[in-house]
């Protein structure tokens, strides 16, 4: 999808007014800009129609164009949450109507609760619009005409502004086609994503954007004992990977940021077997992978001037005659032992040894993604991550980026008397808690004791559970998000 600035109404291009409840058409910039004959028409179609503030109309006009007129809340209710779901509505509307170019007005997305540069709203804008024009159609056979996506967005701006404005869609462009790309690697299936896969589309994100890509192998993995790692991917016939990934744009000087991301190809809980209900949609248990490298590819085609790390530890958890049993006791890379009670709490056993491993990189901050509990879905339901920190300051400047661009996480506690929980009895940590609650915490606590004992960097847990898949009324797709992708570009470049 193209989406540029332009100065005056194109031909052939759908305007799109959006028209907030009490505001009349014709005070709209792009109504203005229409021939008489439309404007009259429009002017004739809203007495009849009144504009509800969830309503869609397409209306045919005169000039042979169609125009888009979107009904939505009230000035003083128009909230920057509201006005990101209304870029999306867009592009959902203007797909349903098959209209392949549209024309906005900047303007429209301004919203009460937030004070922002036209700029970043730009940006924020195009990523919003990328993301609800993407489908995950690789594995259907095409309607005969094709699929239908948007094929051009232009933003109307004038004069002066218009350079910046369009240098700032590009940007925002990049990002959403980043994390689309996140999107594809989590809705593939298993079977054809598997750790050597996954391993490859680093490789392939690496030389198409510019970051230096190593893949660690299982002799490789074994060398840096880490058991963690290994004893997940017993199970599987299908072999870790450890996907290393260093973007060094920053000044030599400058500690880096290291992100770790949870790769788990297939996750049927192992000997611990997932039911039925449980298992679906387990193919997406490498999402914290998938954001990781597109986190990576985002910056480096942002130009991003930082130092970042990826690791992704890569395995896919399967029962069988060779897979890791509870009661298993793993020796993980940074020496503590992890007494294995479930094998279906396996993101962070593998997570334990990448926590050891960006230790290396002596980092500023760690930042580990993962779709690690139900347990997360059950305390904030569908609609934000839960994050857990070490660093008060860096929580919230880390959920004021989520605010901003739309990926939105909330807090839970982390606090040393839930270690307590987490304690072996024939190992130095249990891999689960001892009750049925608070397996979010029990999941964060365990990660926490891989990260306390290493020069203490500032960290965050994100579990990313909740945000794994869409949700109706959201305006994008079924499947995968990419959650997160775009909460630590934004993070990066400006909060950190
Ligand atoms: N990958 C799952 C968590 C998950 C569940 C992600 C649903 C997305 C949607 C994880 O490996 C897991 O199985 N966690 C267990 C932990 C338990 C055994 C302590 C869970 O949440 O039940
Ligand atoms: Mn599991
Ligand atoms: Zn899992």
């Amino acid at each position: 999808m193209k989406i540029k600035v332009t100065q005056k109404l194109l031909p052939y291009f759908t305007p799109v007014l959006v028209i907030k409840e009490g505001e009349s058409i014709e005070r709209h910039s792009l109504f203005q800009k229409l021939p008489l004959t439309d404007k009259h028409h429009l002017k004739a179609f809203v007495k009849h129609a009144s504009i509800r503030s969830d309503a869609n109309h397409v209306v045919f006009l005169p000039s042979g164009v169609a125009a888009l007129v979107l009904g939505v809340v009230k000035k003083s209710k128009f909230t920057h949450r509201k006005s990101m779901l209304l870029m999306r509505r867009i592009v959902a509307v203007g797909r349903k109507e098959r209209q392949s170019g549209l024309t906005l007005d900047i303007n429209d997305f301004v919203a009460v609760d937030r004070k922002m540069h036209l700029e970043a709203l730009s940006e924020i804008l195009a990523t919003q619009c990328v993301m609800a024009n993407f489908d995950f159609v690789q594995y259907k056979t095409p309607p005969r005409d094709g699929w239908f996506f948007v094929d051009q967005i232009s933003v109307f701006a004038n004069g002066s502004f218009s350079n910046k404005l369009g240098a700032a869609l590009e940007r925002g462009k990049i990002i959403g086609e980043e994390i689309n790309q996140a999107r594809i690697l989590s809705n593939t299936p298993g079977g054809d994503m598997t750790p050597q896969k996954l391993g490859e589309a680093a490789v392939l994100a690496g030389r198409r954007t510019g970051f230096r890509v190593k893949i660690l192998k299982e002799q490789d993995l074994r060398k840096l004992k880490m058991g963690g790692i290994l004893g997940v991917s017993k199970g599987s016939s299908e072999k870790p990977r450890f996907i290393i990934m260093e973007y060094l744009k920053g000044m030599r000087s400058e500690r880096p940021v290291v992100i770790v991301g949870k790769g788990v190809t297939f996750d049927t809980g192992g000997l611990n077997l997932k039911p039925t209900d449980s298992i679906y949609e387990m193919h997406m248990d490498m999402s914290g992978g998938a954001a990781t490298i597109h986190i990576m590819s985002s910056l480096a085609r942002l130009k991003v001037k930082k130092n970042i790390i990826g690791l992704v530890p890569a395995v896919e958890n399967m029962p069988s005659g060779s897979s890791y049993r509870p009661g298993d006791v793993l020796k993980t890379m940074s020496g503590k032992t992890i007494e294995v009670l479930n094998t279906d709490a396996e993101g962070r056993i593998i997570l334990a040894d990448a926590l050891t491993y960006a230790n290396r990189y002596k980092p500023k901050l760690v930042v580990d993604i993962a779709t690690l509990t139900g347990a997360a879905i059950v305390a904030l339901g569908y609609r934000a991550s839960a994050f857990f920190s070490n660093s008060e300051e860096v929580g919230k400047r880390l959920c004021e980026s989520g605010e901003i661009v739309g990926d939105l996480i909330w807090p839970l506690p982390l606090w040393e008397e839930y270690e307590d929980d987490v304690k072996g009895t024939f190992g130095d940590v249990a891999n689960t808690g001892k009750t049925r609650y608070g397996g979010a915490i029990n999941g964060a606590v365990f990660l926490w004791q891989f990260i306390k004992d290493i020069g203490s960097p500032s960290w965050v847990h994100l579990d990313i559970a909740p945000r794994m898949t869409s949700i109706d009324g959201e305006y994008l797709t079924k499947g995968a998000l990419g959650a997160s992708v775009g909460l630590l570009v934004h993070f990066i470049r400006f909060r950190n």
